[in-house]
C-alpha cells in the first residue's frame, strides 16, 4: 500500500469504532482517505478515533470522530457498519445527512444464536432494507461483507478475499470498487443491489468455516478474472 494524500473523498464510516468498521478505517487512512468515525457517543467517537491515529505511521491522512448524524453529514462517502439489529435505529440518525450521497452498506443479517445459518430479512437483504429507508436519494452499495475484521488493523497482514460489490447505481459501484481496491483487496462488481443477499449470505457460510476449522478469517476468492498483477 502507498500512503499518497492526494484529494480523497472524505469517509465517515458509521460503526467505524467497532470491530470491522475500525479495521476498514485503519486501511483507509493509511492511503489518505480523510475519516470521521461515526458513533452514538461523540466521546467514543474521539477516543476511538484517537487511538487508531496513534497507530498509523507518518503521512496517513487524518482520523476523526463525530455522534452519527453530524459524521454522516460531514462526509463525502458513508459507509455502514454497525449489527443487522442496530441498522433501522442507525439510519434513523443519518439518514438526512446521506441524501445525495453513496451509502456502502457493510452490515450482515444474522439471527443469533444461529450466526452461522444464512437468514435474509423480508426484504431480501440488509442492504436493500437500507435503501427503501434511505429513498431514493440515497445510492446505496453493498460491500465488504465477506472480509474478517481479525486482521485488518493489522497493516502486515494481506487481506486474502475479493470484495463483491453489489449497487444498481454503476458510478456509485466504482466508488466501492475503488474503496476495497485501495484497502489492497480486490473489489468486484457483482450485479444489482438485489445480489447482495448472496454476499451477505455467504458471511454465514464463512462464520460456520471459520468455527469448523477453528480459524478467524476465511473468505471468498473469485476465479477466472484478470487481477492486475496478472495482467
Ligand atoms: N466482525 C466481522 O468480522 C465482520 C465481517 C464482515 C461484516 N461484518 C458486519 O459488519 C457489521 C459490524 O460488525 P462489527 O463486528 O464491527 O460489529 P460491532 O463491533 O459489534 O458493532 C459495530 C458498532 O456498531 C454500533 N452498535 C453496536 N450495537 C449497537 C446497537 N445495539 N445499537 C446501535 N449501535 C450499535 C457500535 O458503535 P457505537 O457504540 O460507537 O455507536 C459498535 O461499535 C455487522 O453487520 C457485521 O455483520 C462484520
Amino acid at each position: 500500500m502507498t500512503t499518497s494524500s492526494s484529494a480523497k473523498p472524505t469517509l465517515a464510516v458509521i460503526g467505524g469504532t467497532g470491530a470491522e468498521g475500525s479495521g476498514l478505517v485503519v486501511r483507509w487512512a493509511v492511503v489518505g482517505y480523510p475519516v470521521i468515525i461515526g458513533s452514538r457517543s461523540q466521546e467514543k467517537a474521539a477516543s476511538v478515533a484517537a487511538e487508531l491515529s496513534a497507530q498509523l505511521p507518518s503521512g496517513s491522512a487524518s482520523i476523526r470522530g463525530d455522534e452519527n448524524g453530524a459524521a454522516a453529514k460531514a462526509g463525502d462517502v458513508v459507509v455502514l457498519c454497525v449489527p443487522y439489529a442496530a441498522q433501522e435505529g442507525t439510519i434513523a440518525q443519518i439518514v438526512e445527512g446521506c441524501q445525495g450521497k453513496v451509502v456502502v452498506t457493510v452490515g450482515v443479517p444474522l439471527q443469533p444464536p444461529k450466526v452461522s445459518t444464512v437468514w435474509r430479512p423480508a426484504a431480501g437483504s440488509a442492504a436493500e432494507e437500507a435503501q427503501a429507508q434511505l429513498g431514493d436519494g440515497v445510492r446505496v452499495v453493498s460491500a465488504f461483507q465477506n472480509v474478517s475484521a481479525a486482521h485488518l488493523k493489522d497493516l502486515s497482514y494481506t487481506v486474502d478475499c475479493d470484495i463483491l460489490v453489489a449497487g444498481d447505481d454503476k458510478a456509485a459501484k466504482a466508488v466501492a470498487i475503488e474503496l476495497a481496491n485501495a484497502a489492497g483487496m480486490f473489489g468486484i462488481d457483482a450485479g444489482p443491489l438485489a445480489n447482495a443477499s448472496v454476499a451477505e449470505g455467504l458471511t454465514a457460510l464463512l462464520i460456520g468455516v471459520n468455527i469448523r476449522h477453528k480459524i478467524k478469517s476465511s473468505g471468498i476468492r473469485i476465479t477466472g478474472i484478470g487481477r492486475a498483477e496478472e495482467q
